[in-house]
């Protein structure tokens, strides 16, 4: 495996290939935990991994230089996922100063034990010099937490970017051009959507401030680094931070007996017309982590439930409390749903799109038991009006 970003500076990190649940997160590729080592005058170690794998990092590390040389560990980001191996990655590097801001010192004096630890405290415009290379230090914070800090090495136009732009994303290659670029544009998506889209508002503001710097490789803290394909990752980015809608339509239902199956449908065989992308989810046959990413950049969401005592069917109040926490802004939606004799579901999903401060795009359309010939070709006929929404939404 080429571990190599540039002259004495390696990935150290860990390849985790079987994980599959990241805190809820459905990692179907798996995920990396990437640290990094800048051998220079001194050598800093940039970031750390998840607890279970730090003799893995240490080993990395060893191959490189013994673990007395190191004289840094810069941490960007205090989740676990990094920070969770600290104690022992400290204990490990008897000679390295913890370098971090004063959030993320925080944060990780409330996960571990730091007594005797010596702490570097950093904010944006400091400096740290290794030798022929500098580290300077960019907090970025909510994205995406309060610690949250980039480390750019401008000798190199190298940019640490902790989790922004990563990728749950396991493979043997490192670099962004040694592996499909969909792949890794959709696993980028996946993870801004699930991970980072609460943040956009924080996310321009650190995208404008990118923009000042001279970047030639981005390396974050997930996934594949970036050397080739920047230009594809960072428009990307802008788009997502303000939820760009595309012409598309998700419609997502969950449903008792098929009655709201059914109307899903017929509004999916309506809104299927050219020029426009829909999207059927079952949220009973969908993670939470595909339905989050699928509604990034719809421009319409139509949500369906079934009506059980009086509420909304039990799965699709957990996806609605899930995107209620992502927060997507700027979409359209509506309501829809078979109920038999009580009432309540679809209003709990209609009072949703109220509260998410999205646009009604049609008022909610509700079914008595079963659709008859009828009700589908209403419902149809819905569909195309959400879908002609959709392509209007998005020009
Ligand atoms: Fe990869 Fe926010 O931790």
């Amino acid at each position: 495996m080429n571990t190599m970003l540039m002259n004495n500076i390696n990935w150290v990190g860990y390849v985790d290939w079987n994980v599959r649940d990241f805190h809820g997160y459905s990692t179907d590729r798996g995920a990396t935990y990437n640290a990094y080592l800048v051998q220079d005058e001194k050598t800093a170690l940039i970031d750390s991994v998840k607890a279970p794998y730090v003799d893995n990092l240490l080993k990395n590390i060893r191959s490189h230089t013994d673990l007395d040389k190191v004289d840094y560990i810069v941490v960007n980001h205090a989740e676990p996922d990094h920070g969770g191996g600290l104690s022992k990655t400290v204990e490990a590097l008897p000679n390295a100063v913890v370098v971090c801001d004063q959030k993320c010192k925080d944060i990780i004096s409330g996960h571990h034990d730091t007594t005797g630890w010596n702490f570097h405290i950093v904010k944006t415009g400091d400096e740290l010099s290794l030798g022929k290379r500098t580290l300077q230090f960019i907090e970025t914070p909510m994205v995406h937490w309060p610690d949250s800090m980039f480390t750019y090495i401008p000798e190199e136009k190298l940019l640490f970017s902790m989790d922004a732009f990563g990728q749950h994303y396991a493979t043997s290659a490192r670099f962004d051009d040694e592996v499909s670029l969909s792949t890794t544009l959709e696993e980028a998506k996946k993870y801004y959507a699930n991970i980072v889209m609460p943040f956009g508002k924080m996310v321009s503001k650190v995208l404008d401030a990118a923009s000042g710097l001279d970047i030639d490789m981005i390396a974050p803290s997930h996934g594949v680094i970036w050397r080739t394909h920047l230009p594809e990752i960072l428009s990307r980015y802008a788009e997502w931070a303000e939820c760009k809608a595309r012409p598309k339509v998700v419609i997502m239902y969950d449903t008792m007996w098929q009655a709201t199956e059914k109307i899903a449908m017929a509004m999916t065989e309506g809104a299927s017309i050219e020029g426009v992308e829909t999207i059927l989810l079952n949220v009973r046959a969908s993670s939470l982590t595909v339905v989050a990413t699928e509604v990034l950049d719809a421009a319409v969401v139509a949500i369906g439930t079934s009506n059980l005592n009086q509420n909304m069917l039990p799965m699709m109040a957990a996806v609605l409390t899930y995107l209620k926490g992502l927060k997507p802004v700027g979409k359209s939606g509506m309501a829809f749903g078979s109920y038999g004799w009580g009432k309540g579901g679809c209003e709990q999903v209609d009072q949703w799109i109220n509260d998410m401060k999205w646009d009604t795009v049609h008022e909610m359309f509700k079914c008595k038991f079963t659709p008859d010939a009828a009700v589908l070709s209403e419902a149809e006929k819905i569909g195309k009006i959400l879908a002609e929404k959709a392509g209007e939404i998005a020009q």
